[in-house]
C-alpha cells in the first residue's frame, strides 16, 4: 500500500498541525510504504516571501524529523523537486471542467478570509491531484477539510483514464485522520488565521505561558467541574495517557481543584511530548546538511516514480518530448 500525504509549509506549525496530521503520517511509516512532502508549490499560493517560504520549507522537514519521522522507512521530500507534478497538473487541468473546482470548498471558504482568488488557488485541487496521482498512490490521510480534494483527485483520474481510453492513473482512498477537534486556547477550532494556535517549537516558557492563558469557565475552584466542557481537558485528553486522563477527569468531578492547576498539569504533558522533539529538532537544525541529504535521497527515489508515471501519461495522450535536449 502506497501512502502519501504532503503538509504545506505557509506558517510555523502547532498542535493542531501536530496531532491532526503529523502524528498520525509518523505512525503510517511502519506499516506503509510512505511518501511525505512539503507542498510548497501549494503555499505560494499565500506566501509571497521567498525568505519566508525557504525557511517554512526547511522548518516542516525539521518538524517531521523532529518528532520521529525515519528517514531510512519515508521519503520525505519537496514538491519542487519533482517537477512532473506541474506538467501534470496542466494536462489533469486539460479534461478538468471549471465547475468542478468551482465547488471547492476550500476555495470558497479562503476567498471568504480575504485571500487573493488568484488562478493558483483557483487551481490548487489540480495540483494537488497531480501530487497523489503522479505516484500511483493507494491511500491519502488527511484531515476533514482536504476530504473533498481527494475525491476530486479521483473524478480527475476518471477524466484523464476516459479521455485516453485506458486506466492510466490509479484512483486513490481518503484516509481520514482521527476525527480528532483540537481546541485552541480560546475554545475555537486550533488555527493559525483564528490566531490562537499552541506552537510547536517556541522556547518552553513560552509554551507554558500560552496554556496558562487557556480560556475557562468561570466555575470556583471548590465546584465539581464538568471535563467535557474544558478545553483544558479536551487537550490533556489528547496528550496524555489513559490512567492520567482518568485520575485528572475524577478530580474535575470531585471538586476542590482550580483550573490553574489542571492547566499545570497540561503544561507538563505538552512539554513531555514537545520536550524531546524540541531537544532532537535543535540537533538536526545544527546540521542543514543532514536534513538536504534526507531531502535529496527521498527526491531521487520519489522522481524516479513520477517519471515512470509521467512517461506513461505523456505516451496515453500523445504529447512527445526529445530523447535528449543536450542541456
Ligand atoms: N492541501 C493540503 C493541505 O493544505 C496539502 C497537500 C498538498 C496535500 N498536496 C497534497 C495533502 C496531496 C495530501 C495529498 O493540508
Amino acid at each position: 500500500m502506497r501512502v502519501l500525504s504532503g503538509v504545506q509549509s505557509s506558517g510555523r506549525l502547532h498542535l493542531g498541525n501536530y496531532l491532526g496530521a503529523m502524528k498520525q503520517h509518523i505512525e503510517l511509516q511502519d506499516e506503509h510504504e510512505c511518501f511525505f512532502f512539503v507542498a510548497n508549490y501549494h503555499s505560494l499560493t499565500t506566501v509571497q516571501d521567498a525568505e519566508a517560504l525557504r525557511a517554512y520549507t526547511r522548518d516542516v522537514a525539521l518538524d517531521y524529523l523532529a518528532f520521529g519521522l525515519d528517514p531510512a522507512k519515508v521519503c520525505l521530500f519537496r514538491q519542487s523537486d519533482i517537477p512532473e507534478v506541474t506538467e501534470l497538473a496542466w494536462i489533469l487541468s486539460t479534461v478538468t471542467g471549471k465547475g468542478l473546482l468551482e465547488r471547492a470548498t476550500s476555495y470558497k471558504d479562503k476567498i471568504a478570509k480575504g485571500i487573493t482568488p488568484s488562478m493558483g488557488l483557483f487551481n490548487y485541487p489540480l495540483l494537488m491531484a497531480a501530487d497523489i496521482l503522479i505516484y500511483r498512490s493507494d491511500l491519502v490521510p488527511v484531515g476533514e477539510d482536504q476530504v473533498q480534494h481527494v475525491e476530486m483527485t479521483r473524478q480527475m483520474a476518471g477524466y484523464f483514464n476516459n479521455t485516453v481510453g485506458c486506466e492510466v492513473l490509479k484512483r486513490p482512498q481518503a484516509k481520514l485522520n482521527e476525527a480528532m477537534v483540537v481546541p485552541g486556547i480560546d475554545g475555537q477550532k486550533m488555527s493559525k488565521s483564528y490566531g490562537n494556535t499552541i506552537d510547536l517549537f517556541d522556547p518552553p516558557q513560552q509554551v507554558r505561558k500560552c496554556i496558562m492563558s487557556i480560556k475557562t469557565d468561570s466555575t470556583p475552584l471548590e465546584a465539581p467541574k464538568n471535563p467535557g466542557r474544558c478545553n483544558v481537558f479536551a487537550l490533556y485528553k489528547l496528550m496524555a495517557g489513559p490512567d492520567e486522563v482518568n485520575a485528572l477527569e475524577e478530580r474535575y468531578r470531585t471538586g476542590g481543584m482550580g483550573y490553574g492547576e489542571a492547566k499545570k498539569m497540561l503544561a507538563d504533558v505538552v512539554e513531555r511530548v514537545l520536550g524531546p522533539a524540541r531537544r532532537r529538532r535543535e540537533s538536526l537544525a545544527a546540521d542543514p546538511d543532514y536534513v538536504e541529504d534526507v531531502l535529496t535521497t527521498s527526491a531521487r527515489k520519489a522522481r524516479a516514480v513520477a517519471r515512470e508515471v509521467m512517461a506513461d501519461v505523456r505516451d496515453a495522450c500523445g504529447i512527445v518530448t526529445a530523447k535528449d535536449t543536450g542541456c
